[in-house]
C-alpha cells in the first residue's frame, strides 16, 4: 500500500435493603428498548450512598465557559500578569464574587472544546485530530471554566469535597480564589477537599483553567471537562473517597468477600465507631452481614476495618450474566449514622494461564478483545453516559469479550458499562513511570477501578522506548510493586512491540505482544514456557466503510480484508494465529472503533483513522463481519461490496463473502456463480463480471439453505430514513437517542455511494407533528414547517447535540445540524432535557423526501445535582 505518512515508518518502538440506587434511578432503566444493564446507572465508579448523611451530586449543569489565552495575559483574564501566588487566595481574577461572566458562554459538562474548532492542515496536527491545539495555537488551547454554586449554611460542620472524573489536560483550580491545586493528567481522576474554602450558607465561585497546549498521545484527546464533576458532602466521621476495597474468593459452595474500609475521623477530638457492612444479592436481599466496633480513630486520622463475610451460593459474574452484588458500609458513632457508602463488585475467578491461556471462574476463554481510544463522532471526548453504554453494546454484538482502554485511564462510566454488560477490561495508565507523578496516576486508577468485576488485569503503559532496557525494568518493577499492593487480585502486562525477552519482560507477570509475527510470539513462549501472554494490540487493519478501491487523493481505503500498514495485519492473520494457540490468552484489535487522529495510511485531508472494525459513529465495516463470523457462533453471512457498479459492466468486481455455515453459494440475477466451501476463520471470494441486478449469497448447513444475503443494484437517493437506537429516552438532562440516517432509493433500499447534505430539526412541541416514529417519509405541510431553535438554544424536551458520518476526510462540523451521508449513512445525537414530552426529529435535504421520527422523553427523575 502506497502512500504512507511519515510517522507510519517511524514506529518505535449499597442499609436499607434495595434502595441502592438514587432516587429516579429506577425511572432511569427503561422498559422497551433495551435491557436495564443497557442504561446508565444513577451512580457511576460503583461507588453510591444510599440514605444517609451522605450527599454526592452532580455537577455538570450550568458552567459558563471562556477559551484564554496561552501567551497573551490579557487575553487570559489577566493570567500571569498579575502575582497570582504572591498571597494563596487571591488566584484568578474570574474568581472574584462580582467577576462579570455574561459574557461567557453558558453550557453543560461533559464539554470538549476541541471539537467545536475547525479543522487545520498542519502535519504537526494530523496525529492529533487536525484541531488548533499546541504552542502554535496560544489562542484556542486554554479554556476557563467558571461555576457558581450555593452551600445552605446547614451544611456547615459537613466536609465537603469536589470530585474530577478527568479533565484534558494541565488544570489549575481555585475556590473563591483560593488555590485548590493543579492536574496534570488528562485521564487521572482528582478531587479536593474544600471545607477550609467555602461559603456556607452563600455563593461559591469555582474556576478551572485548562491548559490543552500540550498532548499526552498520538492521537485526538479532546480539551476541557470532558467527564463528571461531583460534589461530595459528608459528616466528618466518614469513608473516603474510594474507600471501600471489595475481593471475593470463591469456594465450591459459598463465596469469601472481604471488605476493606477505609474510615476518616475529620472530628477535631478522637472518635470511636462501629462499621456495619451488609452485602446485597443482586436482588436487594441481604445475604451477609457483620459489625466491627473499631478503636477510637485519631483526629483527623484514618484506620482501617477489615471483615470477612461469606456468600452462600453465590452468584458468579460471568460474561452471559454479568451479576452485580452490593457492599453497603454504615459508619456509625456515639450520635448516629455517620456516614453509608454503596460498592458494588462482583464474585469471579480470574487466571491467565501459561499455556492454556485465560480462565474465567475456571473455564477458558480467549480474549476477543477490541483497543479503544475514547472520542465518538458528533461529540468528541465529551461523551454522556448512554454512549459508553451503546459503545460497548456495538462491541458486545460483534461478539467481542474485551476491551484495552488504550493508553490511558478509561471514564469512569465505561467500566459501568463493562461491569453491567459483561466485557472483560484490561485497564491501562496513561504514564509509564515510576516518578510521583507517574505513580500516583497509576494509584489512582488502580484505587478507583479495583472493584469493579470487569477489570481483569492492569496495563501500564504502551510501547515505552525503555521497554527493552534496564531502566525500563526499573520503571516496571516499581509500578508493579504499587499494583500488588493497591490490588494483589490482578496481574500487570505491559503492550510491548519490540524487545520482548529483554527488560520490562521479566517483570511484568503476562507478556504483551503489540503486533510481532508468530514465529516470534511462539519463540518467546518456547524460551519464557511459565509466561502468561496476550496479544495487547493486533491487526491495525485499515479500512474506510463502504469504500472499495484505495484513493490517496480523498483518503480512503478499500474495505477488502487486505490493507495494513507494515507492523500490521489483516484481521484473518491475526485471528488464524491467536485462535489456533492456546496459550495465547487473546488479542485486542486496533481498534473498535475508529477515532480522530492517526489518519494512517494518509495525511490531511484525512483527520480520522482508519483502523476501526466500525466507523466513528459505530456502523460496521466489512471486517467487523469477519469477526461477527468467527467470534459469535450465531449462523451468520455477509456479502460485500454493494451492487451499484455503473460504467463497469462486464468487468471483474471482486466478491467476497464472510460466513461461518459450510458451504456459501453465489447467483447473479438468479444464475449460479458457484458454490464454495467455507474455510474455518477465513473468507470466500468471487470474480463476478458486473451486471446490474441482484447478486445474491446462499450460505448452507447440512445440504440446507440456512441463511441469503442479496445485494441490489438501487435507483437514485429518494428519501431518508431515521433509526433511532432507542424511541424512548428519560428526561433526565443526560438520556441520549442515537439515530441513524440512512439515503433510500424509492424502493427503501440504502443508496451505497448517497452523500446528501441532511439538515436536521427539532421540530414544535410535545404532539405538533404527526410524525411516523420509525422515520417514515413523506412531506409535511407548510404549516408544518420546522420552528426548531438552532442549535445549541435550548428546545424543550431534546437537543441535538452532534452529528457524523464516519467519513475519515469530513471537514464539517460535529456540533451542527447539518451533515453529508457518507456512503449512504450519517448519525445524529438527541439528548433529552429535564422535560419529559415528544421530541419530534425531523431530517429534511434537497430533492429527497424528508423524514420525522419521535422520540419519547418521559419523565426522570434527574440525579441529584448542585
Ligand atoms: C500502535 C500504537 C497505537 C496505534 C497503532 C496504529 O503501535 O500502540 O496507539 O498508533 O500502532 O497501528
Amino acid at each position: 500500500m502506497s502512500d504512507w505518512t511519515r510517522r507510519d515508518f517511524i514506529k518505535i518502538g449499597a442499609a436499607t435493603t434495595g434502595s441502592a440506587m438514587l432516587p429516579g434511578a429506577t425511572n432511569r432503566l427503561l422498559a422497551a428498548e433495551v435491557p436495564a444493564s443497557s442504561q446508565p446507572v444513577a451512580h457511576t465508579s460503583g461507588a453510591a450512598e444510599v440514605a444517609g448523611p451522605r450527599e454526592r451530586l452532580l455537577m455538570d449543569f450550568g458552567w459558563r465557559f471562556h477559551l484564554g489565552n496561552a501567551n497573551n495575559p490579557e487575553k487570559d483574564f489577566g493570567y500571569g500578569s498579575r502575582s497570582e501566588f504572591s498571597k494563596t487566595n487571591d488566584l484568578f481574577a474570574p474568581s472574584q464574587s462580582d467577576f462579570d461572566d455574561s459574557q461567557w458562554r453558558a453550557l453543560d459538562l461533559p464539554h470538549d472544546w476541541a471539537v467545536e474548532l475547525p479543522f487545520v492542515e498542519d502535519t504537526e496536527l494530523t496525529r492529533h485530530g487536525s484541531k488548533p491545539l499546541g504552542r502554535n495555537y496560544p489562542e484556542t488551547s486554554v479554556g476557563w471554566y467558571r461555576r457558581v454554586f450555593q452551600l445552605p449554611a446547614s451544611d456547615a460542620g459537613k466536609r465537603i469535597s469536589l470530585e474530577f472524573d478527568g479533565v484534558f489536560r494541565n488544570a489549575m483550580v481555585a475556590l473563591n480564589g483560593d488555590f485548590l491545586g493543579c492536574n496534570l493528567s488528562g485521564y487521572a481522576p482528582f478531587s479536593y477537599d474544600i471545607t477550609d474554602f467555602v461559603n456556607f450558607g452563600g455563593p461559591n465561585v469555582l474556576i478551572v483553567r485548562v491548559d490543552a497546549t500540550e498532548q499526552e498521545g498520538w492521537f485526538y484527546e479532546g480539551a476541557g471537562i470532558y467527564r463528571h464533576v461531583w460534589l461530595v458532602k459528608t459528616a466528618p466521621l466518614h469513608v473516603p473517597q474510594w474507600g471501600v476495597q471489595v475481593t471475593t474468593s470463591v469456594r465450591p459452595s459459598v463465596a469469601e468477600v472481604t471488605v476493606i474500609s477505609q474510615i476518616a475521623n475529620d472530628h477535631d477530638d478522637a472518635s470511636p465507631c462501629q462499621v456495619e457492612t451488609v452485602i446485597l444479592d443482586p436482588d436487594g436481599k441481604a445475604v451477609a452481614r457483620q459489625t466491627t466496633s473499631l478503636d477510637p480513630i485519631n483526629a483527623h486520622d484514618e484506620a482501617p476495618c477489615r471483615q470477612k463475610l461469606s456468600v452462600p451460593d453465590a452468584q458468579l459474574w460471568s460474561l452471559d450474566k454479568p451479576v452485580l452484588y452490593r457492599a453497603v458500609v454504615t459508619v456509625s458513632n456515639a450520635a448516629g449514622v455517620s456516614d453509608r457508602y454503596e460498592q458494588s463488585f462482583g464474585i469471579r475467578t480470574i487466571r491467565f494461564d501459561a499455556n492454556h491461556g485465560f480462565f474465567l471462574n475456571g473455564e477458558p476463554v480467549k480474549l476477543k478483545g477490541t483497543c479503544n481510544h475514547q472520542d465518538h463522532a458528533g461529540l468528541g471526548s465529551a461523551l454522556p453516559d448512554r454512549i459508553q453504554f451503546y459503545r460497548i453494546e456495538k462491541l458486545k454484538e460483534m461478539g467481542s469479550n474485551a476491551y484495552r482502554t488504550s493508553h490511558n485511564p478509561p471514564t469512569p462510566e465505561l467500566l459501568d458499562a463493562c461491569d453491567r454488560l459483561g466485557m472483560l477490561v484490561m485497564d491501562e495508565t496513561r504514564m509509564f513511570s515510576s516518578s510521583d507523578e507517574g505513580l500516583s496516576q497509576f494509584s489512582r486508577l488502580i484505587r478507583r477501578d479495583r472493584n469493579h468485576p470487569c477489570v481483569v488485569i492492569w496495563s501500564i503503559g504502551n510501547e515505552e522506548p525503555a521497554q527493552g532496557t534496564p531502566r525500563g525494568a526499573n520503571i516496571a518493577k516499581a509500578m508493579k510493586r504499587l499494583a500488588r499492593r493497591l490490588d494483589p487480585t490482578r496481574l500487570v502486562t505491559e503492550a510491548m512491540n519490540n524487545s520482548w525477552g529483554l527488560g520490562l519482560s521479566s517483570v511484568v507477570d503476562v507478556q504483551g505482544f503489540n503486533y510481532g509475527k508468530a514465529e516470534k510470539i511462539d519463540a518467546y513462549h518456547q524460551k519464557f514456557p511459565s509466561q502468561p501472554s496476550v496479544g495487547t494490540e493486533v491487526a491495525s487493519t485499515v479500512s474506510t466503510r463502504g469504500i472499495y478501491a484505495n484513493d490517496a487523493e480523498l483518503g480512503y481505503v478499500s474495505s477488502y480484508d487486505l490493507y495494513a500498514p507494515p507492523w500490521a495485519t489483516t484481521a484473518e492473520d491475526w485471528w488464524r494465529t491467536y485462535d489456533e494457540r492456546p496459550f495465547l490468552s487473546g488479542g485486542f484489535v486496533w481498534t473498535g472503533f475508529d477515532y480522530r487522529g492517526e489518519p494512517t495510511p494518509y495525511g490531511w485531508p484525512c483527520i480520522s483513522s482508519h483502523f476501526g472494525l466500525m466507523d466513528t459513529c459505530g456502523f460496521p465495516k466489512d471486517n467487523y463481519y469477519y469477526y461477527l463470523a468467527w467470534w459469535r457462533d450465531r449462523p451468520m453471512l455477509h456479502l460485500f461490496p454493494h451492487w451499484n457498479w455503473a460504467g463497469r459492466e462486464g468487468q471483474p468486481i471482486h466478491v467476497w463473502c464472510y460466513s461461518n455455515l459450510e458451504r456459501v453459494e453465489l447467483f447473479l440475477n438468479n444464475r449460479s456463480l458457484g458454490a464454495q466451501d467455507v474455510p474455518h476463520n477465513g473468507h470466500l471470494e468471487w470474480q463476478v463480471p458486473y451486471a446490474p441486478g441482484v447478486i445474491e449469497a446462499r450460505a448452507y448447513k447440512g445440504g440446507r439453505v440456512v441463511l441469503t444475503e442479496r445485494r441490489e443494484t438501487t435507483g437514485a437517493p429518494a428519501r431518508i430514513v431515521l433509526r433511532p437506537d432507542r424511541a424512548r429516552i428519560s428526561a433526565d438532562g443526560e438520556d441520549v437517542s442515537v439515530v441513524a440516517v440512512q439515503v433510500v432509493d424509492a424502493q427503501g433500499r440504502l443508496v451505497p455511494y448517497a452523500s446528501n447534505e441532511i439538515a436536521f430539526h427539532i421540530v414544535g412541541g410535545t404532539g405538533s407533528l404527526n410524525a411516523s416514529r420509525h422515520g417514515g417519509g413523506g412531506r409535511i405541510s407548510d404549516a408544518e414547517q420546522p420552528v426548531g431553535p438552532p442549535l445549541g438554544v435550548l428546545s424543550a424536551c431534546g437537543n441535538i447535540i452532534g452529528v457524523g458520518n464516519g467519513d475519515p476526510s469530513s471537514h464539517e462540523a460535529d456540533k451542527s445540524n447539518i451533515r453529508r451521508a457518507f456512503n449512504g449513512l450519517c448519525v445524529v445525537f438527541v439528548q433529552a432535557t429535564k422535560q419529559p414530552g415528544e421530541v419530534h426529529l425531523l431530517a429534511r435535504s434537497s430533492g429527497l423526501d424528508e423524514a420525522t421520527v419521535t422520540i419519547i422523553s418521559q419523565s426522570a427523575t434527574p440525579r441529584p445535582a448542585v
